[in-house]
């Protein structure tokens, strides 16, 4: 899902919403009293799943050195990175273009982020950020590959870095919203629709236009 800089519906009605498939803690809204105890069965599914916990030396798919040499940079911060390029992969893929100063703004209160920069050109080909409290949750938003760099490992480079940084956090309550076109690229890194039936929400009464 993206994130929306302006008005308009924060989701598409057909996104679906994906968590991370390892829920060690209950969320912090219930206590551990309320929360419901896991039959033997989805215990099982659930330790085969926490191999998602945090990696002392995370083993991705293509290292840094491999995608280095091959003509990309990895940068964990948004220095350096253009915003009205950032925003021209939005609008190439389809999102809307943003405000911006608001995008700026956006990205002062991420605490995580990864983009990958194509070092010919020196413009960013792939992004993905997460937002939350630092310590239970995470949010994941605006995972973006340049239409002319998509294929070849560099949007499963940036979840791959983003999930481990959040889990070595110990954050394991990661969530994200996901195109149902795009279901097949998150489910091999971790994540499951509606896991345990666990539904996600969001607010979408229609506002009042301000004059
Ligand atoms: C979705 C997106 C980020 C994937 O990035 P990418 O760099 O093209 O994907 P990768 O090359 O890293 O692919 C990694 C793996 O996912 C698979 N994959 C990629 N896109 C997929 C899709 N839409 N459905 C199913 N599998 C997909 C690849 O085949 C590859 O599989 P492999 O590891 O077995 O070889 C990119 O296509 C994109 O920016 N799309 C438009 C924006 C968007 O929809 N973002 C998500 C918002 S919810």
């Amino acid at each position: 899902m993206q994130f929306h800089g302006g008005g308009g519906a924060a989701l598409s009605a057909s996104s679906s919403f994906l968590t991370l498939g390892v829920i060690k803690s209950p969320p912090p809204y219930q206590t551990k009293a309320t929360w419901p105890r896991r039959p033997a069965a989805t215990r099982a599914v659930v330790s085969a799943l926490a191999q998602n916990h945090p990696d002392p030396d995370p083993k991705f798919s293509i290292s840094d050195d491999a995608l280095m040499s091959r003509g990309f940079a990895l940068h964990r911060s948004a220095a350096g990175l253009n915003l009205d390029q950032l925003n021209s992969i939005f609008v190439a893929v389809g999102f809307p273009r943003r405000d911006p100063e608001k995008v700026r703004v956006a990205l002062e209160h991420t605490p995580s982020l990864l983009w990958i920069e194509h070092r010919k050109t020196q413009r960013p080909v792939a992004f993905a950020r997460a937002t939350g409290d630092g310590v239970f949750n995470a949010i994941i938003w605006d995972v973006v590959v340049d239409p002319s760099y998509q294929g070849i490992g560099l949007g499963k480079a940036v979840m791959e870095r983003l999930v481990a940084e959040l889990l070595q956090m110990g954050i394991n309550n990661i969530a994200l919203y996901s195109e149902p076109r795009v279901l097949g690229f998150y489910r091999p890194l971790g994540f499951a629709a509606d896991p345990d039936g666990i539904r996600g929400m969001v607010y979408s009464r229609k506002q009042k236009r301000q004059k």
